[in-house]
């Protein structure tokens, strides 16, 4: 059983400037967690409910990176727009943002 109904890991990862896989901190990942705190209270996402920074998720070519467990589920999320429609549509609805989602597979599989 887990401990939270849903639980979100956002990377705010750093790499040098001139690394390769780039890193979502560089892409603006750093703010966006009291955002999706924000967006998600503002949403009623049902608890009991937790969302922490993370290291690197493997999908930094996409990032900023929101993975939303228990689905599994990883979000290309760049804006308060888009963190919104997350929380609206897939966690209060219970609909995959599809056009968000980053379905390329992890590099190291
Ligand atoms: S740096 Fe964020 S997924 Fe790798």
């Amino acid at each position: 059983m887990s401990r939270y109904r849903t639980h979100l890991f956002l990377c705010t990862n750093e790499r040098p400037a001139d690394h390769p896989r780039g890193s979502c901190k560089a892409r603006g990942a750093e703010p966006l967690l009291e955002i999706v705190k924000e967006e998600a209270k503002k949403a009623g996402v049902p608890g009991p409910f937790r969302a922490n920074r993370s290291g690197c998720l493997d999908a930094c070519e996409s990032g900023p990176v929101l993975a939303v467990y228990p689905e599994g589920v990883f979000y290309t999320v760049r804006n308060r727009e888009e963190i919104a429609r997350v929380m609206v549509e897939h966690l209060v609805g219970g609909t995959i943002v599809r056009d968000l989602v980053i379905s390329d597979p992890p590099r190291g599989s």
